[in-house]
């Protein structure tokens, strides 16, 4: 098969595992060059695995950095290093986010939901802000992963729910803006994908294996996505959807058709 991006260059945020390894997989396997980040310390080990895995794999080739999503510096020296490597940046993927443990909106801190905000939200604002700038010059675009529940709401996670919402709405704001300089926004919205985030809040529960089931069973088609269908969901918004700016791809499973029973008032 044809290579679909083919010396494009790309930036994932919080690629060194779950849904962002996923996107650095299958851009690398379309022959892109890749630059990938995660937060420094133990979780760079991952980072450089995978990216040795995939140069050998090949046939575009990946870069990790060590970058601090929640740190606005680390953020400008991603898009530098990019340039510096590349001397031009095709696509961001805004990747990098966290669901804390759920929890009421009684025991949440002001404290815990700026953090969230500055994780989830501010630093998509911020990469793109600093990309921005080279990605008009190519005609390029950027990827925002939100989630399902951005948009239907989630149980215990209000804060989360919120920094998600606010993903589809920036995705909106920034198609206008930018589309007078030919660049698209898009983002997707998962639903249940298995990555390590949704083991370890799976294993804050009383039976992971349980919660596990559960979580299938949320979609019509009775399983949880993969990594490997969030990549080719952003490989199309980057490669084949020339048409589309502004848009949310659900990548749901269909978790949000059908009535189903929530009522959650105590009888
Ligand atoms: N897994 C799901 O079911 C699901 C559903 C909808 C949306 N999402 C969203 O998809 C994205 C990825 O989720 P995932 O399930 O793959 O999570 P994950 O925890 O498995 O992976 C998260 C990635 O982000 C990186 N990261 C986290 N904090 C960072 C920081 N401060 N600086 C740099 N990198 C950082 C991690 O190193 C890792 O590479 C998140 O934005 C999440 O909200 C996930």
């Amino acid at each position: 098969m044809s290579l679909r991006y083919k010396n494009k260059v790309v930036i994932v945020t919080g690629g060194s595992k779950g849904i962002g390894r996923g996107i650095v997989r299958v851009f690398v396997e379309n022959g892109a060059e890749v630059v990938f980040c995660a937060r420094g310390g133990q979780f760079c080990a991952a980072g450089e695995a995978l990216e040795a895995e995939l140069n050998m794999e090949g046939p575009g080739s990946c870069t990790f950095v060590s970058c601090d999503m929640s740190k606005e510096e680390d953020i400008q020296r991603l898009i530098r290093v990019t340039v510096e490597l590349y001397g031009h940046i095709d696509c961001l993927v805004n990747n990098a986010g966290w669901h804390p443990p759920h929890k009421p909106t009684d025991e949440t801190t002001a404290e815990e939901f700026r953090d969230l905000l500055n994780l989830n939200l501010v630093s998509y604002f911020l990469a793109s802000k600093f990309a921005l700038p080279f990605l008009r010059q190519r005609q390029g675009n950027i990827i925002n992963v939100s989630s399902l529940v951005g948009s239907i709401g989630q149980k215990d996670a209000a804060p989360y729910v919120a920094t998600k919402g606010a993903i589809i709405s920036m995705t909106k704001a920034m198609a206008v803006d930018e589309s007078r300089h030919s660049v698209r926004v898009n983002c997707i919205s998962p639903g249940n994908v298995m990555t390590p985030l949704w083991e370890e809040l799976a294993a804050q529960t009383p039976n992971a294996a349980a919660a596990v089931r559960a979580g299938e069973n949320c979609q019509l088609m009775g399983r949880m996505g993969t990594e490997a269908e969030c990549g080719l969901a952003a490989l199309y918004l980057a490669a084949d959807a020339t048409f589309c700016t502004g848009i949310d791809l659900l990548l749901s499973g269909g978790a949000e058709l059908n009535y189903g029973f929530k009522s959650q008032i105590l009888t």
